[in-house]
């Protein structure tokens, strides 16, 4: 990070941002990064290179002020669709990110988890990752969460025939299932609901992302591209965040 920068205890304290209000899971959809290539006649990969530095920011950020859960769309479902060569970059990309990653994770205890489809990445990419969830498992400090190949469609497919299946063969009574046994079968059983989604560039959309657990999440669309989106900009919605009034229905 940019040693400039003031301390991030400062910034937080400048910001009058509550460290002991902060949402317990921020989820981020990253968006934007062939935009902001596009807009330097660069090509699209250029824009995922630049949205993984990002990342590292972002990451650093949660941490030092004490995020427990960040989970990070990184690639959907329907991102398998795009050209080849952008999927193969990606892949590389994230194999790379994984590797360098990994030591960073380790000295700052954070927990590395992943949820989608992952069996659909490239062998040598859920490699490092299985890798790097074993050695990351016991890290005490954030919860880093990858959405690979994920769909919330797919999750809620597959969520569904585990229900089934175990209705089918008895362990499990119908009329029993409730919400708390659709939230344990999904990718995210061991994770909180997001209490606050950011989606970058613009778009008022949620492109199959987590649909079950954002049922009650504050969003925050911000036009920022992805690559362009800085540790400020993320502190600033973070103070936002606690501005909001929370009703959950009630009043
Ligand atoms: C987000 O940026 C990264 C992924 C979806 C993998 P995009 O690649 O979607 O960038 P835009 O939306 O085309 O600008
Ligand atoms: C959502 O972005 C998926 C990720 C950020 C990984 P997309 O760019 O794929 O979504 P759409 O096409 O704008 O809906
Ligand atoms: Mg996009």
């Amino acid at each position: 990070m940019n040693s400039k920068l003031p301390p991030v205890e400062v910034a937080t304290l400048e910001k009058g941002i509550d460290l002991q209000r902060l949402p317990a899971h921020v989820a981020i959809i990253m968006d934007g990064n062939g935009r902001w290539a596009k807009q330097r006649l660069l090509n699209r990969v250029h824009g995922h290179e630049r949205g993984a530095e990002t990342v590292r920011t972002i990451v650093t950020v949660s941490r030092e002020i004490g995020i427990p859960t960040l989970t990070l769309y990184a690639f959907s479902t329907e991102n398998w669709q795009r050209s080849a060569i952008e999927v193969s970059a990606l892949m590389s990309l994230l194999k790379k990110f994984l590797e360098s990653e990994k030591p960073i994770m380790m000295s700052n205890g954070i927990r590395l988890n992943a949820i989608g489809q992952i069996e659909r990445l490239p062998q040598d990419v859920q490699d490092v990752l299985f890798q790097t969830i074993e050695a990351t498992r016991h890290n005490p400090g954030m919860v880093l969460n990858l959405a690979l190949s994920y769909g919330a469609r797919a999750e809620i497919v597959r969520m569904t025939r585990i229900l089934a299946e175990k209705a089918r063969d008895g362990s499990l009574d119908p009329q029993s299932i409730t919400e708390e046994t659709v939230s344990s079968h999904l990718y995210t059983h061991n994770l909180p609901d997001p209490d606050l989604l950011i989606r970058t560039s613009g778009e008022m959309r949620i492109s199959n992302f987590l649909l079950w657990q954002i049922a009650y999440s504050e969003l925050h669309i911000t036009r920022t591209l992805w690559p362009d989106f800085s540790r400020n900009e993320y502190l600033d919605i973070l103070k936002d965040y606690q501005q909001r009034d929370r009703r959950f229905g009630n009043v």
